[in-house]
């Protein structure tokens, strides 16, 4: 294939050799491939339909593109530096094949709203597998919590337990903040989802374009509204990664309690093999190395949501080459998105809860105290004074390394003669998850409540 740039009419000197390799992008916007070639042949398709071109040249182009698009995807394509980008190297292939025809193609179109309709319909399909990837985990969540909707655990603010809950309601507070992400995700679509054909380099074009058919073929929503903006703003690949960072943040939370929980200090859950490592040192260690590196990834994820704004900050309009640094940063975000997804929904069914160390747990740290609180509450006693009473006990409990549902009735009446023998009932693990009867709260009724909604919810 010629190496002739496609732009050279006005230049009388070569590009500097290293100025070539420091300006392309091919090496990584090839990847773009298929998208860019159905942009190609949509353009096409509108510009024979309106008599901008003929129509044996729109055949001749489709079918030079189907068998560059066959080519590439059996390895048979040989990308060019020279040639700087997925664009040129594709049309410069196209006209190499077709002869005159090819150079039609270009017509009223410009790389800059070529470009800008690339990453769009790339980030729209893989925005699709993320979204599947997702919900995969989701119901994975949604089956663990169903399971466990009656395992109790202590529930902890500060690192340090709090109230029992329940193990299904525990996960669930994690489906509702993946499900959010999802919305995020879905919602950014509709955004993105407008078509930069027709803006050309930035004003538009003179030819008889029909812009709505364009969008159609490709699936747009609409074209976008503004020439100048179409080819300049890169806000949904920053709205994606924010949407991503946040999806992130929740994953690295989620992995720490994983990491937690499976310490033997803790050991709430053991974590298959299959998503363990272990150490080239210490025989007995295995190392939750999959949420542990998940748990890292979140960090170069907001990198990148940082690089995309910056790269976006102060440019003028319209287009500027700044813009051609976008692609790295989102690639990398989607491909570490994606696959932090794909492990996660697959680690889910991996974790075995081992509900007696969880109840075992729940048993100290007193996590019954506000239950105790309430229930002189509603024997009359103001919340404050309850308060104040149940301390006491809890210092008695501290000091005699007993819990509360251990001392006998005259020991707790001691503390206020409001306790009657009923009160052993909610000092019980299972009455005070089971009182917190109520939308949003842990009673495992209430749990399965949840995850019934939830599943309505789901795709
Ligand atoms: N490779 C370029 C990019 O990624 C394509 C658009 C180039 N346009 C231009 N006028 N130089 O942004």
């Amino acid at each position: 294939m010629s190496d002739k740039k496609l732009w050279s009419g006005r230049f009388n000197e070569p590009t500097d050799a290293f100025v070539e390799a420091f300006t392309a992008s091919v090496d990584f916007d090839q990847r773009m491939y298929r998208q860019d070639i159905a942009g190609s042949i949509a353009h096409a398709t509108m510009l024979a339909r309106q008599g901008i071109i003929e129509e044996d040249e729109r055949d001749a182009i489709i079918d030079g593109l189907q068998q560059i698009r066959d080519d590439i995807e059996h390895g048979r394509f040989e990308w060019s530096v020279a040639l700087e980008d997925v664009h040129m190297n594709i049309e410069a292939a196209l006209t190499e094949r077709i002869g005159d025809a090819g150079k039609k193609l270009h017509t009223g179109r410009s790389r800059n709203d070529q470009v800008a309709t690339d990453i769009r319909l790339y980030l729209r399909d893989e925005l699709q597998e993320i979204l599947d990837e997702l919900h995969r985990l989701e119901y994975a969540l949604l089956d663990l919590a169903e399971a466990e909707a009656e395992t109790i655990l202590p529930g902890f603010t500060h690192l340090q337990t709090a109230q029992p809950i329940t193990f299904g309601h525990h996960l669930m507070a994690w489906f509702e903040m993946l499900d959010r992400d999802a919305e995020r995700l879905s919602d950014c679509r509709s955004r993105m989802n407008r078509m930069p054909l027709g803006a050309a380099a930035l004003a538009g074009t003179t030819f008889p374009i029909d812009r709505e058919y364009t969008a159609e073929l490709l699936g747009f929503d609409a074209p976008c509204a503004n020439s100048l903006d179409a080819v300049s703003d890169r806000d949904f690949a920053i709205e994606f990664g924010s949407a991503a960072a946040l999806l992130m943040m929740h994953l690295s939370r989620f992995s720490e309690e994983i990491i937690i929980w499976s310490s033997a200090q803790f050991g709430f859950v053991t974590l298959s093999d299959s998503f363990c490592t272990g150490s080239s040192i210490m025989p007995q260690k295995k190392n939750p190395d999959v949420p542990e590196l998940i748990r890292g990834k979140s960090g170069r994820i907001y990198g990148h949501l940082f690089s995309l704004l910056t790269l976006m900050k102060a440019q003028p309009l319209a287009y500027n080459k700044d813009n051609q640094e976008d692609k790295e940063p989102l690639f990398d975000i989607i491909d570490n998105l994606k696959g932090s997804l794909k492990v996660f929904a697959d680690m889910i069914p991996a974790i075995t809860p081992r509900r007696e160390a969880m109840r075992a747990a729940a048993m100290q740290g007193f996590a019954t105290a506000t239950d105790l609180a309430d229930y002189l509450v509603r024997k009359g006693l103001p919340f404050r004074d309850a308060h104040e009473v149940v301390g006491k006990a809890v210092a008695l409990g501290v000091q005699q390394e007993r819990d509360l549902s251990e001392m006998s009735l005259d020991e707790l009446r001691g503390f206020s003669p409001l306790i009657d023998a009923d009160v052993f009932d909610i000092l019980t693990l299972e009455g005070s998850v089971a009182a917190r009867d109520h939308i949003g709260g842990t009673a495992p009724h209430q749990v399965r409540l949840a995850i019934g909604r939830a599943r309505q919810r789901l795709p």
